[in-house]
């Protein structure tokens, strides 16, 4: 809570924020990766800070908007002690400067009635093409950089930030990397981003190069998407994370916090896990773990335990090869026989059994063409696991059993990319053991776990390939035993899988 004295100042921001918000179609402010930052989540962000050594502290705003993070650090700082503070604030939508500018004068008077002295600088450029880390340096940078895609062959941004890192994911990478970059030591900065940076693939060498010139000190995570930035006419439904990073720092534990959503945000779940929990520090994939509460560090910390990892227990794991609205004119309906192939997708799938019967109606098959084989599998024993969960659905990982004897007479068979599909690395994979597979995916312990790495509804290959694992001996002892089971049963499923590989998920 504010002092008296700052109330009306932070209200005033507030409503310079919402004053624009009201001029601006959300198609405009969707082009530009406009989604705002409500007041009760910039001060708490700014509260993340610590007190800068130096005397005269400058703050870095990337992607100002109305400039709400910049008031909030600026008070936060003055609450420190910090009276003497200059910030650059980069906004490249030109119909917002009049609104920022607003923001900074209602901070410069608090500063002189406080007798201190809070100067600023608005520029009206591309951060990312202007690159201010190439010539200045700043003390603290508290941002919500914009989130989207640009087009790696047209866009302006592909190679802007090359000597920093390889890769293209977002932009909101290129913005938290050039923030990092332009920090002093012991410089500080706290994001707000989607989640999608601590595990995708396609950030490994962003990642990579992140967490070599910071060190994560905290993070927060909301236990539920979408409902951070819910005043927003267009809800995101990004899953979002809060992370505090300090140049050249390095600590041995990790802070994280937890909460539904911004209401709750003071009322956060409090915990520090060593870094190598966090950190994953056993590949060069740089994970980072979230675990939302005690509970799911412990599971954590249980997965680390087991003896492998996927691939090194022989496992491989591919996305189905058919990309459907590329192989069009292969794709036919159930009933052509001649030949074709059953084509698999997410729907047949389920716990234990992959099954196609040519009787949904989402089921097709596959012509065998002139080059099918660049889209086609042998038909050998599989399990299949769902690519993607609905945001609704309770579990991400659904796994079931395909057995080259369903369909004895083929030599191929079709998976499409929407599903992953699991083998051995040399032999064949028994049913034994495609059945002890589809019980560890299916119980509640690799779920959890899984959750812990990935924030996503959709499960990479990647992501699995690194995980530990148990053992082949294991995952054939599990499927022994679930192949006695009647049917999938979830609780039964669990006791067989945490049993044999001595798992207590409620510590
Ligand atoms: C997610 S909004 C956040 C705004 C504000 N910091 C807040 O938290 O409310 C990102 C802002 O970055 C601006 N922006 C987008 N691309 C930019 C770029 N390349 N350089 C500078 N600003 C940019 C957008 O206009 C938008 O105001």
């Amino acid at each position: 809570m504010y002092q008296q004295s700052l109330i009306e100042p932070m209200n005033d921001m507030a409503s310079i924020q919402s004053a624009f918000l009201l001029s601006k179609s959300v198609q405009e402010r969707k082009a530009l990766g406009q989604f705002f930052t409500s007041p009760v989540v910039a001060d708490y962000m700014a509260s993340m800070l610590h007190k800068p050594k130096i005397k005269e502290v400058k703050i870095l705003d990337a992607g100002a908007g109305t400039g709400i993070l910049t008031a909030s650090t600026a008070v936060q700082l003055l609450e420190l002690g910090c009276k003497v503070v200059h910030a650059v604030l980069y906004e490249l939508d030109f119909s917002v400067i009049k609104h920022l500018n607003q923001t900074m004068k209602v901070i410069e008077s608090l500063y002189q009635s406080k007798k201190g002295k809070f100067t600023f600088e608005v520029r009206s450029s591309d951060f990312v093409l202007e690159r201010p880390d190439k010539t200045e340096y700043f003390d603290v940078s508290v941002i919500n950089p914009p989130y989207f895609k640009y087009n790696v062959k047209t866009s302006p941004y592909a190679k802007a930030v090359s000597d920093l890192y390889s890769g293209d994911p977002n932009i909101y990478a290129s913005f938290m990397a050039i923030v990092a970059a332009s920090l002093n030591e012991d410089g500080q900065m706290v994001a707000i981003t989607p989640r999608s940076f601590t595990n995708g693939l396609y950030f490994k060498n962003f990642r990579s190069y992140l967490l070599n010139v910071t060190a994560i000190e905290s993070i927060h995570i909301f236990k539920h998407r979408d409902r951070v930035f819910k005043n927003d006419a267009d809800k995101v439904l990004q899953e979002n994370i809060i992370c505090k990073f300090v140049k050249a720092a390095s600590y041995e534990a990790v802070e994280v916090r937890a909460s539904d959503c911004d209401s709750s945000l003071t009322s956060a779940t409090i915990q520090n896990y060593p870094v190598e929990l966090i950190v994953d520090p056993s590949n060069d994939q740089r994970l980072i773990r979230i675990p939302e509460s005690l509970t799911e560090a412990n599971l954590l910390k249980q997965a680390e335990q087991l003896e492998s990892t996927f691939t090194d227990s022989g496992y491989f794991i591919s996305t189905g090869p058919v990309v459907e609205h590329r192989t069009r004119n292969y794709i036919v309906s159930a009933y052509n026989q001649s030949n074709t192939v059953p084509l698999y997708r997410p729907h047949n799938v389920t716990p234990y059994a992959a099954l196609w019967t040519g009787e949904n109606k989402k089921d097709v098959r596959f012509e065998l063409q002139e080059q099918h084989e660049k889209h086609t599998l042998n038909n050998k024993n599989y399990v299949l696991l769902k690519r993607f969960s609905s945001k609704d659905e309770k579990r991400r990982l659904v796994s079931g059993v395909y057995l080259s004897k369903y369909f004895e007479n083929l030599g191929f068979i079709g998976f499409g990319n929407k599903v992953n599909y699991i083998g051995v690395k040399s032999g064949e994979l028994t049913k034994k053991e495609a059945y002890g597979l589809s019980a560890i995916f299916n119980g509640s312990f690799f779920d959890r776990y899984f959750r812990c790495i990935s924030g996503n509804t959709q499960v990479n290959a990647t992501e699995i390939r690194v995980m530990r694992f148990p053992t082949r001996d294991q995952v054939k002892a599990i499927g022994e035993e679930v192949l006695k089971l009647k049917a999938f049963d979830a609780d039964q499923n669990n006791i067989i899988v945490n049993r044999i590989l001595k798992i207590k998920e409620t510590v």
